[in-house]
C-alpha cells in the first residue's frame, strides 16, 4: 500500500485569503438556508455538532478532534483526487481525504472536481453519524477488495448512488444524505423537487449495474429507509455478487425497469435552470 504520509499534505490554513473565506461563507450560508427541510436530520445534527465554521474555511485539526471524539474519524488533507488504492486505504483506516483549495467566485455553482466546501461541508457532517461512519470504513475495505477482484466500476456506482447522491425516506418525506447533492445549491432543490429525475428504492444489485453521469444532475436517485438498512445490504461478501452482475447488462442512468415504482417529486415546481453538478 502507498504510504499515507507521502500523499497527504498540510492544510496551511493561514494561507487562505480573506476572499477565500468569504467564498466559503457565501456557499455555507446559501446551503444552510436551502438544506433545512431538505437534508436529513443526521446531516443537520452532524453539521451542528461540528460547529463547522459559518465563519470561514474551518481548521481541519479542530474538526478532526471533534469528529474523532464522535466516531473515530479524522480528516486527511490531500492535494486533489487521490489514487484509488490510497483513497480506499484511507477510508479503511477512518481517514477522510479532503481537498484544501476552495473554488473561485465564478465557480459557485459548478466545479468539475471536489473542493474543500464539498469535502468538508458535504461529507464530514455525515461521518458524525456512527452507522454511516461504519459504512464508510466498510466501503474502504470493500474498495481494496474490489481493486483486487477487478470490479471497481460496480463498487464505484454504489459510492456514487449512496455516499454522493443518496436520498433517504423519513416520516417527514424524502431527504438528502448524499454529499454531492448537499454541497450543490442547484441539485439540493432539483433532487427533491424536480419532476424529471427518477427516485427509486435502493437495491444493491440494481445500483451496481447502473451507469451515471458526472457532468450534470442525476437522472436517477436511489432511496434508502435508514443507514442500518444500507449497512446491512452491503455487509455480504461482494465477490459472488460481482460475478453475478458481470453476466448482466448495464442499466442506463435514466432507465426504469418493469415493476419499479418511482417516488413522486416532493414539490413539483416550474423548471429552473439546469446547472451542471460538480464532479465529486
Ligand atoms: N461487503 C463488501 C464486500 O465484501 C464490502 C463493502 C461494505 C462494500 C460496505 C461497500 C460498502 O466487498
Ligand atoms: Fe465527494
Amino acid at each position: 500500500m502507498d504510504d499515507i504520509r507521502d500523499c497527504t499534505i498540510e492544510q496551511n490554513r493561514w494561507e487562505y485569503s480573506a476572499d477565500e473565506h468569504a467564498v466559503w461563507r457565501l456557499l455555507f450560508d446559501r446551503q444552510q438556508r436551502l438544506l433545512v427541510g431538505r437534508a436529513c436530520r443526521d446531516y443537520l445534527d452532524g453539521l451542528e455538532g461540528l460547529g463547522v465554521a459559518a465563519a470561514g474555511i474551518p481548521d481541519f485539526r479542530q474538526l478532526s478532534d471533534l469528529l474523532d471524539r464522535a466516531t473515530g474519524w479524522r480528516i486527511a488533507p490531500v492535494p486533489g483526487i487521490v489514487p484509488d488504492a490510497l483513497f480506499f486505504a484511507l477510508l479503511a483506516r477512518r481517514r477522510f481525504p479532503s481537498t484544501c483549495f476552495i473554488r473561485r467566485r465564478d465557480q459557485l455553482d459548478y466545479l468539475a472536481e471536489p473542493d474543500v466546501f464539498h469535502d468538508i461541508c458535504g461529507h464530514v457532517p455525515m461521518l458524525m453519524n456512527p452507522v454511516f461512519a461504519d459504512y464508510m470504513q466498510a466501503y474502504g475495505e470493500g474498495g481494496l477488495k474490489a481493486l483486487r477482484l477487478g470490479h471497481l466500476k460496480e463498487l464505484a456506482r454504489l459510492y456514487w448512488y449512496t455516499v454522493e447522491f443518496g436520498l433517504i425516506a423519513t416520516p417527514e418525506g424524502l431527504r438528502i444524505y448524499g454529499s454531492g447533492i448537499l454541497s450543490s445549491a442547484g441539485e439540493s432543490v432539483y433532487s427533491l423537487d424536480d419532476p424529471r429525475p427518477h427516485r427509486l428504492r435502493f437495491d444493491l444489485r440494481r445500483v451496481m449495474r447502473t451507469g451515471y453521469h458526472i457532468d450534470r444532475y442525476q437522472e436517477t436517485y436511489f432511496v434508502i429507509n435508514d443507514f442500518a438498512e444500507l449497512f446491512a445490504a452491503t455487509r455480504p461478501d461482494f465477490a459472488p455478487i460481482y460475478r453475478e452482475i458481470a453476466a448482466l447488462a448495464e442499466i442506463a442512468p435514466d432507465a426504469v425497469l418493469p415493476g419499479e415504482r418511482p417516488w413522486k417529486a416532493a414539490r413539483a415546481k416550474k423548471e429552473g435552470p439546469r446547472v451542471s453538478a460538480a464532479r465529486v
